[in-house]
């Protein structure tokens, strides 16, 4: 797809992966509507797209506020009349023993992890469906390949976005939107600091390879998409 002029939604877009998928879109043309809840922080990103002349508008947003993502949506519209591409990135991770989790941390996780994304797609899709045409990218984790003990919830999590993705995709197929899953491994950001501490800095990937994973997959011709991305370090155990 030519991406020139396409309008892009990125939830979590005022730091590490979300920042860089952002910034990615703009140089391609793309207007990106960078959503995220510190607005010092979008404000930075949205400098970073100006100077090289690309185009973002920010709307604070938290994710786990329904009211924050009919406005996020409703803004976009207004501003932009189209939305082609929405990538679902926010996401926090908390870790622990599952005999002690609190209920509390454990609605967080899923009310930020799950159910952000099925709002924001229902809602995303309520601008796609008429249009027929979108592009929906749920990002995932490697957490749905392997059990890592103390990440019971934060994986649960992201394997009720493997399985609402798997299942929508198939659902509005028929409605001209394709729905895909990018599983990152370890990448450098402040959320690996917690949830894999001992995982050496220099051996993390760059959120600017998820960036381009996601260009790369929207970059392909009307023929042709992919379901799926596992991008693991390359220090990690192949399969
Ligand atoms: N880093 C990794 O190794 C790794 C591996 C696999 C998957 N992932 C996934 O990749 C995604 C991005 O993670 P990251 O590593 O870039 O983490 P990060 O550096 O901690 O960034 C998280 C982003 O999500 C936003 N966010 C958090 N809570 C939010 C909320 N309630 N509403 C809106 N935005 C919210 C944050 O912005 P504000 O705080 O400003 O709201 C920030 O922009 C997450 O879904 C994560 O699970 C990361």
């Amino acid at each position: 797809m030519d991406l020139h002029g396409k309008t892009a939604i990125v939830t979590g877009a005022s730091m590490g992966i979300g920042k860089a998928i952002s910034i990615a879109l703009a140089k391609e043309g793309v207007n990106v509507v960078l959503a995220a809840r510190t607005i010092e922080k979008l404000t930075e990103v949205k400098k970073d797209i100006k100077s090289f002349n690309g185009n973002s508008l920010i709307v604070p947003t938290d994710v786990s506020s329904k009211k924050d993502i009919l406005n996020l949506f409703d803004k976009t519209k207004k501003e932009f009349g189209r939305l082609d591409i929405l990538v679902n990135n926010a996401g926090i991770f908390t870790g622990g023993n599952l005999v002690d989790f609190s209920i509390r941390d454990y609605d967080k996780i899923m009310n930020i992890n799950l159910k952000g994304v099925f709002i924001c797609c229902q809602q995303a899709l309520k601008i796609m469906i008429p249009q027929k045409n979108g592009f929906i990218i749920n990002i995932s984790s490697n957490a749905v390949f392997k059990g890592y003990p103390e990440q019971s919830v934060y994986s649960a999590s992201k394997h009720g976005v493997v399985g609402l993705t798997q299942s929508l995709a198939n659902e509005i197929q028929k409605d001209g939107i394709c729905v895909a899953l990018v599983h990152p491994g370890g990448v450098d950001t402040d959320l690996i600091k917690h949830s894999r501490p001992d995982i050496d800095k220099s051996l993390l990937i760059p959120p600017e390879d998820i960036a381009k994973t996601i260009i790369y997959m929207l970059n392909l011709s009307d023929n042709s998409w992919v379901d799926e991305i596992y991008i693991r370090r390359r220090a990690a155990k192949p399969f």
